[in-house]
Order: structure tokens, then C-alpha cells, then sequence
């Protein structure tokens, strides 16, 4: 008897690890995936995936492998040329901007990398080692749940080490336009390879929909209402959608400790009585920084009255460095952010207080509690679970979401939010404006709309219905022989 076992396959795991002398630090990893993650406590979780350093020596490896142990995790060790060619290649720079309609790498992001085809191969390479670790974890009855675009030939590895494993897939990202996907060199092999896998989940209808077309378009398959069919095969791979959410418990109960209220004081005194804008984002194209960042300067040249009573906080976290196109990214909007500042700053205040850094997660709830208007301008986001986290924070406040059109959350968020065009930075700029003259009933409504999706569309019943759909799929399967 017992929980159901889950094998959680990603390729960060929910610990990043560094070195502390003979020793081994392990802090909590960023980003959308490994949050959501770390709320579904239902099963007989094991992580596996990579603990994002290069450990060669055996007995390093070893000490490792045993401090992850205690938080159920098991490392797979990648050498770093792997890491270069498959993680900073042709993950992030290749399929990351991708699916986030950024397109393929032009010329001078291909120069400094490698050719694409020694970065795919690198990739198959990653993914069957990774397959090999799970394999090693797995036992019969077993469901094994692999993540995001790192591990698109992962299903196809573990069905052929044991073709009754049973595996899902999800993306945490975009899957976009079959326009967009086509013009991959390697769009026929990736999209077989995660076609092995019994069901593959998205956040939205939009993105299932544009992963069957691709299926039907490029590999002339059958898209159904269920799925994608390959007929001489009579194999039928499930695809829908499993909009994500977050632990919204976590950060309500977080707002009670009085850690947090203790926060919550000293940043009330520390911006004493000035609204309060945030940003909290990985520093990635795809937020929109630099966007958000112009709109907040034309919204201080429109509104004089404001410049004295307004505050932008941006929590910009590092992310992916080795990566080229995040480098000039930084570069990038330290100049946006030092012009901004050097224009409307004076003697004691700036307007924009930016960190490149991550906050510890009682900070951030503090932050997020205090805020009066919640920045989101994501140019492409799969959700953007920082938009729930703002809302599961906001029952004191009452807060204005300032949410990007082109986020998946957007369809979940959308009626209790102001929706934007990122690229329209007058729009935004007018949307900062409305934000902060918004009155207390229409705050009021916006958030109770929100918080009641956020609290019941939660990371816990994204991974239950995710998991029960795949144990119908593979009993309806069976039924099929
Ligand atoms: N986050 C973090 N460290 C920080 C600030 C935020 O780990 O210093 C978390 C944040 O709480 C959220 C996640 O990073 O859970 C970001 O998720 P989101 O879906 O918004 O975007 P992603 O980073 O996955 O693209
Ligand atoms: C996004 C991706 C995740 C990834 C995270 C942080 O949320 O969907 O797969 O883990 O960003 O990026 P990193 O490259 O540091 O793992």
C-alpha cells in the first residue's frame, strides 16, 4: 500500500548546490518549476536532475549525492561541456528563446557557440543520462513525471529502457505557433522523441493546440480532440491542458510569522507612505524588463505629481549567466535603470530600487504584501506563477495586478487584472497610472476574483489531476490491445 511513487524529472533540481569548503551548501533553486513543485506533497516524491554544479572527483561526488539524499533528491552529474553544449546551448539559447517566439539564434549568437547539430547531439546525450539515473531509482508501478523543454527525448529513453514505465510530460513553457516551431532543424526528431510519453500536459488550450498542430503539420500525424494518433501504430498520445498553480497556503500562513511582519514594519518605514510598484523576475528576455522599465519613466515624465510619491522595486534574479544574451540583457537594463534614476532621482531618494539578486522567501512575502501595484510585463511567459504569489500575499492590501496580455496567466488572472500589451509602452505607462487611482471597490473586486482562483487552483490539484488523467491513459490504453 502506501502513496503512489513519483519520480520528478527535471533538470534543475528543487536544490542548487555549491561548495563550502570540504562541504556542500544547497540552497532553494529559482523559478516557476521547482516552487510549484516543492506544494505537491501528496505523493512519494524523488527528485531527479542536476544540482547545478561540476563535480568531477568520485569522492566529491559521493558527499553529494549523500547531502541530497536527505531531501530526496539524486543527482545527475553533467560534465561541463554537457552543460555548455545541452544546458547553456541548446536549451537556453536555442530552444528557451524559441518557444518564447524569440526565434532561432541569428548569426552572432551562433558564433560564439558551437554548430546547432553538436548542441542537439549533446542534448540526446544529456537526456539519455539522465534516463539512466532514473532507471537506476525506478521501481515497478512507478510514475515517472518529466518537466520542461531540457527533456523532450526523455520519454523516448525511458520507453525504451522499459516500455511499461509510465511517463508524462509537461511544459512549463510556451509551446508556440507550429509557424514558429517549424523552423527548428531538429523540429521532426524532438517532437517523435516526446510523442513516446502516454500523456504531455501544457498550462493552456492554446499551447496543446499548437502542439498538435505541429504534430499534424510536420509529422503528418492525426490530431484528435484527445490527442495526437500515429495510425499504423495505433498508438494515441494524450495531450491537454494542466493550468499550474501555486501552494497558496505557504505564503498566507508566511504573512502570520512574525519574521514576516517584522519585515512587513521595516519596509513600510523604509518607504514611508510612497506607493509601492514591484517586479519580481528572473533576469530573462522574456519579462520585459527593459519594456517595464520605459514604461515607468514615461509614466514619471506624464505624471509630475507622482515623482515624490512613488516607488518601483525591482527584484531582477540572476539567472542562466553563461548565456550570452542574458549578459547584455544585465548590461542592458543597468544603463535603462541609471538613466532613470539619474533623472528623477535627488539628493536622498531614486525612483527605482533594482537588486540582482534573489530574496529568501520571508523578504519576499514581505514585499509582496506591501506592494500597491504588481508589474508583470512578460513579452511570452508559460504562467508567471509571480502573479499568484502577488495575489495569495495581497487579502490586507488589496494590490492592482498589472499583467501582460501574452503570460499564461492571463487566462486565469485575466478579469481581476489589467491586461497589457508589453510592447505598448504608453499603454503601460497609462496602466501604471490607472493602477494607482484605482478606487477601493473596484481593488477590492479585482483581488477577490483573484484570490479565489489562486486558492483553488492550486500546484496540489494541478499534479492530482495531472496524475489521474495519467492513470487513465494508460488503463484506456491497455483496454484499447
Ligand atoms: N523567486 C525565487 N527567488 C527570488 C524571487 C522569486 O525563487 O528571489 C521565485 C518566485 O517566488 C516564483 C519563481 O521564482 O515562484 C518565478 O516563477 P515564475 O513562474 O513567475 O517565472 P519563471 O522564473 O519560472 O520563468
Ligand atoms: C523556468 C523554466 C525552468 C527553470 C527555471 C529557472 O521556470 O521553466 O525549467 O528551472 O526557469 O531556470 P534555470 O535555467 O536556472 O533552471
Amino acid at each position: 500500500g502506501g502513496r503512489q511513487r513519483l519520480l520528478v524529472v527535471a533538470n534543475r533540481l528543487p536544490v542548487s548546490a555549491t561548495r563550502k569548503g570540504n562541504n556542500w551548501s544547497l540552497e532553494v533553486s529559482a523559478g516557476g518549476l521547482v516552487s510549484a513543485l516543492l506544494g505537491v506533497r501528496q505523493f512519494e516524491t524523488r527528485w531527479i536532475g542536476w544540482a547545478g554544479v561540476n563535480v568531477v572527483d568520485e569522492a566529491d561526488q559521493g558527499a553529494l549525492t549523500k547531502a541530497l539524499e536527505e531531501q530526496r533528491c539524486v543527482p545527475v552529474f553533467l560534465d561541463e561541456e554537457t552543460v555548455h553544449q545541452y544546458y547553456n546551448g541548446y536549451c537556453n539559447n536555442v530552444l528557451w528563446p524559441l518557444f518564447h517566439y524569440l526565434g532561432l539564434p541569428q548569426e552572432d549568437r551562433l558564433s560564439c557557440t558551437r554548430g546547432l547539430e553538436d548542441q542537439f547531439e549533446a542534448y540526446k546525450r544529456a537526456n539519455s543520462m539522465f534516463a539512466d539515473v532514473v532507471y537506476s531509482v525506478y521501481r515497478e508501478g512507478d510514475i515517472v513525471w518529466c518537466h520542461d523543454y531540457h527533456l523532450m527525448f526523455l520519454p523516448r529513453c525511458l520507453k525504451e529502457l522499459d516500455n511499461n514505465i509510465k511517463v508524462g510530460w509537461f511544459l512549463h513553457t510556451p509551446f508556440p505557433s507550429s509557424e514558429i516551431y517549424r523552423t527548428l532543424p531538429s523540429r521532426s526528431e524532438l517532437l517523435k522523441a516526446v510523442l513516446s510519453a502516454d500523456l504531455i500536459g501544457f498550462h493552456t488550450y492554446d499551447y496543446a493546440r499548437h502542439f498538435v498542430s505541429a504534430c499534424t503539420r510536420i509529422l503528418g500525424l492525426e490530431g484528435t480532440p484527445s490527442g495526437v494518433e500515429d495510425h499504423p501504430l495505433g498508438k494515441l498520445t494524450r495531450v491537454a491542458a494542466f493550468p499550474i498553480g501555486i501552494d497558496p497556503n505557504r505564503f498566507i500562513d508566511a504573512l502570520q510569522s512574525p519574521e514576516v511582519q517584522t519585515y512587513v514594519k521595516e519596509l513600510q518605514e523604509k518607504f514611508c507612505g510612497r506607493k509601492v510598484m514591484l517586479g519580481v523576475d528572473r533576469l530573462d528576455m522574456i519579462k520585459g524588463i527593459p519594456q517595464k522599465l520605459l514604461a515607468f519613466e514615461k509614466f514619471l515624465d506624464e505624471n509630475v505629481e507622482w515623482r515624490d510619491k512613488v516607488q518601483l522595486v525591482q527584484i531582477a534574479v540572476p539567472t542562466r549567466t553563461d548565456v550570452h544574451d542574458y549578459q547584455r540583457l544585465t548590461s542592458q537594463v543597468h544603463k535603462i535603470v541609471g538613466r532613470i534614476n539619474g533623472r528623477f532621482g535627488t539628493l536622498t531618494t531614486v525612483p527605482i530600487h533594482h537588486l540582482d539578486r534573489s530574496l529568501d522567501f520571508h523578504r519576499l512575502c514581505a514585499l509582496y504584501a506591501i506592494t500597491d501595484v504588481a508589474l508583470v510585463t512578460s513579452l511570452r511567459d508559460g504562467m508567471n506563477l509571480v502573479s499568484y504569489e502577488f495575489v495569495a500575499c495581497q487579502n490586507m492590501k488589496k494590490g492592482v495586478l498589472i499583467l501582460s496580455e501574452l503570460a499564461g496567466a492571463a487566462q486565469s488572472l485575466g478579469a481581476g487584472a489589467i491586461l497589457v500589451n508589453p510592447w505598448n509602452i504608453s499603454d503601460v505607462a497609462a496602466a501604471m497610472k490607472d493602477a494607482l487611482d484605482m478606487s477601493e471597490a473596484d481593488r477590492e473586486e479585482c483581488h477577490c476574483h483573484n484570490f479565489e482562483h489562486v486558492t483553488t487552483h492550486t500546484a496540489q490539484v494541478w499534479a492530482d489531476t495531472f496524475v489521474s488523467e495519467l492513470h487513465d491513459t494508460i488503463y484506456e490504453a491497455q483496454q484499447r490491445i
